[in-house]
């Protein structure tokens, strides 16, 4: 077996792609959404993808224990945690204070609540301690009980996470070949630690396509978000293949982040109430909302047209919505 191909199952069938009739009607272009918010456990999200790999790797390592640093209202860990129920192993989420205290019950509710019923051990951390030096005292703590604890990189943004949107990237084509019988214009995504995007850039460079992913940053304000995607894409085809010089067709974003990370936008919040509105469909405020509030802004603006496609991937986050009652 190819060892890039070793997964645990966290996904238990292709994430759908739906056709937006209204937002498309409203803008224009002929928008699909991804819909990688559904499926899985622990609430879902993209997360999973990326932990397939990753969680194999650990129990390659005889790892019995995950471990994963993010402040209180982490998706990334709020769906590990899920994962390790499913799979019968233990989690340890390091946790801090990094996002402005929101409302009275932002550290409880949403994400925080979710990750409390699943019972896993939250390890509160002091904010100026740094998370890396934390979650290595964990292990090392674990091995004193004779326990092996694994660490998941930041994101799960390493080659064996975004390697889960290579996948992605092949699921979209396929799809969008059986429902349009070409390939999407533009496949847009939420850019944070940068592993979704360019798994996405570099499955899109493996098949050839012309389809352009862009990625809008809610993190990175420079140009160092647009580096890591591409390294990581680079890495992830001179890995998997044959032909490594591919060309990287993509764009990162960093003019929708707004004040920073985890402060909603008024562009942010219009879009969560514009596509709630139109087509059902809950975005949050700290990730997939900056991103719609950039695609719709590029089509305004006519950067992306009548003539285009777009596929929005929607990578979760819906218990966000929630924590962040107070601002609708
Ligand atoms: C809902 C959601 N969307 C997008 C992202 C960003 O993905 P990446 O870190 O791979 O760039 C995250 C990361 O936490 C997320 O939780």
């Amino acid at each position: 077996m190819n060892k890039y191909n070793n997964k645990v199952k966290l996904l238990n069938r292709e994430s759908s792609i739906e056709y937006l009739p209204n937002l498309s009607k409203l803008l224009g272009p002929e928008i699909y959404v991804k819909r990688d918010d559904e499926g899985g456990r622990g609430g879902g999200g993209n997360k999973l993808r990326k932990y397939e790999r990753i969680i194999a790797d650990a129990i390659d390592k005889n790892c019995d224990t995950l471990i994963i640093a993010g402040h209180y209202q982490s998706n990334a860990a709020r769906a590990l945690v899920g994962a390790a129920c499913q799979l019968g192993l233990k989690s340890i989420v390091v946790s801090k204070e990094m996002l402005p205290n929101q409302n009275p019950t932002f550290n409880q509710n949403g994400n925080a609540l979710l990750m409390s019923l699943m019972n896993t051990k939250i390890i509160g951390i002091g904010k100026e301690d740094d998370f890396n030096v934390e979650m290595n005292k964990v292990a090392n703590q674990l091995e004193v009980k004779g326990e092996k604890g694994y660490i998941i990189p930041f994101g799960g943004s390493n080659l064996l996470g975004a390697l889960g949107y290579v996948d992605c990237a092949n699921e979209i084509l396929a799809q969008f070949k059986q429902i349009n019988n070409n390939e999407p214009t533009y496949i847009v995504t939420t850019t944070g630690s940068g592993g979704t995007q360019a798994g996405l850039v570099a499955g899109c460079a493996i098949k050839k396509v012309k389809t352009k992913v862009i990625g809008f940053s809610v993190l990175h304000k420079d140009n160092t978000i647009k580096d890591i995607v591409t390294s990581l894409s680079q890495e992830i085809i001179d890995k998997i293949s044959d032909k490594s010089v591919l060309e990287l067709n993509f764009e990162v974003n960093i003019d929708f982040v707004g004040e920073g990370y985890g402060k909603p936008t008024k562009l942010g919040i219009d879009a969560i109430k514009t596509l709630a509105e139109l087509e059902g469909l809950f975005l949050c405020p700290v990730y997939t909302s900056k991103a719609m509030a950039g695609l719709i802004e590029y089509i305004k603006s006519g950067t992306i047209t009548e003539k285009d496609s777009v596929v929005f991937i929607h990578t979760g986050g819906m218990p966000l919505v929630h924590a962040y009652y107070d601002i609708f």
